[in-house]
């Protein structure tokens, strides 16, 4: 089973629509609605927004639900010039930006005590999402990169710089880098597909609500396309 965390309604609405026999199931002020897309079995969930409700969710989806594998989609911040709103970001791997214990030695981003910075995302997973978006999302580009994530809607210059700097992050957001965490802990493969809706700057609080819907009808091409390619 195949378990899909987006954190907004808006970002899961459009999958939900697309499930079968579906049963759903509250647990910590979330629901989980169980069923198929696309015949593949799959648990969709809201985590809510941050990195709290997102790792919480994948905690769930562990202990409850056993699933083999989990993918968070949804919409990001653009970190990098050549990315333009409406492509498509797949995680290489990914990374809390907000992590900061510099002050005893550790890089910042890394969290004390762990043996890596960032969180790999699954190899195979990654070369599914990017053929799917390739056959379903023909007319934008899909990278493959960094995932920089933290508790902060980043929308200033200052602040984007210092992730590009600090971490050659592709894209940010709020959830992706604590779902990989959970997920590593869990030995569980994940991959985070976000669809850009703003360039993270000055301009982002104007963009994001223009561009939100169509970076997400990207996302969730994609997401459908990649169900069909998963073996039954
Ligand atoms: N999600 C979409 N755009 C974002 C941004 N600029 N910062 C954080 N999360 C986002």
């Amino acid at each position: 089973m195949l378990g899909i965390i987006g954190a907004m309604d808006e970002e899961v609405a459009k999958i939900k629509e697309q499930m079968e026999n579906v049963q759903m199931m509250q647990r910590a002020s979330m629901e989980f609605f169980e069923g198929s897309l696309k015949g593949y079995p799959v648990v969709v969930v809201r985590s809510g927004i941050g990195k709290v409700n997102a790792a919480m969710c994948a905690q769930i989806l562990a202990d409850v639900y056993h699933v083999d594998a989990i993918i968070n989609t949804g919409i990001a911040g653009s970190l990098n010039a050549q990315i333009d709103i409406g492509d498509i970001v797949l995680s290489t791997d990914a990374l809390e930006h907000d992590m900061d214990a510099v002050t005893f030695g550790y890089p910042v981003g890394q969290i004390p005590r762990m043996d890596t910075l960032s969180f790999e995302a699954d190899k195979n997973l990654r070369r599914l999402a990017k053929e799917a978006c390739e056959r379903v999302n023909p007319d934008i580009t899909v990278f493959e990169g960094r995932v920089v994530s933290g508790d902060q809607f980043v929308s200033d210059k200052t602040k984007k710089d210092w992730l590009v700097d600090h971490f050659a992050g592709y894209c940010t957001e709020m959830e992706g880098a604590a779902i990989a965490h959970t997920a590593y802990l869990n030995r569980i493969p994940f991959l985070i597909i976000r669809a850009i809706s703003d360039k993270a700057d000055d301009s982002a609080s104007v963009d994001y609500p223009t561009f939100e819907a169509k970076a997400i009808e990207h996302s969730v091409k994609l997401l459908l396309e990649l169900c069909t390619l998963f073996p039954a």
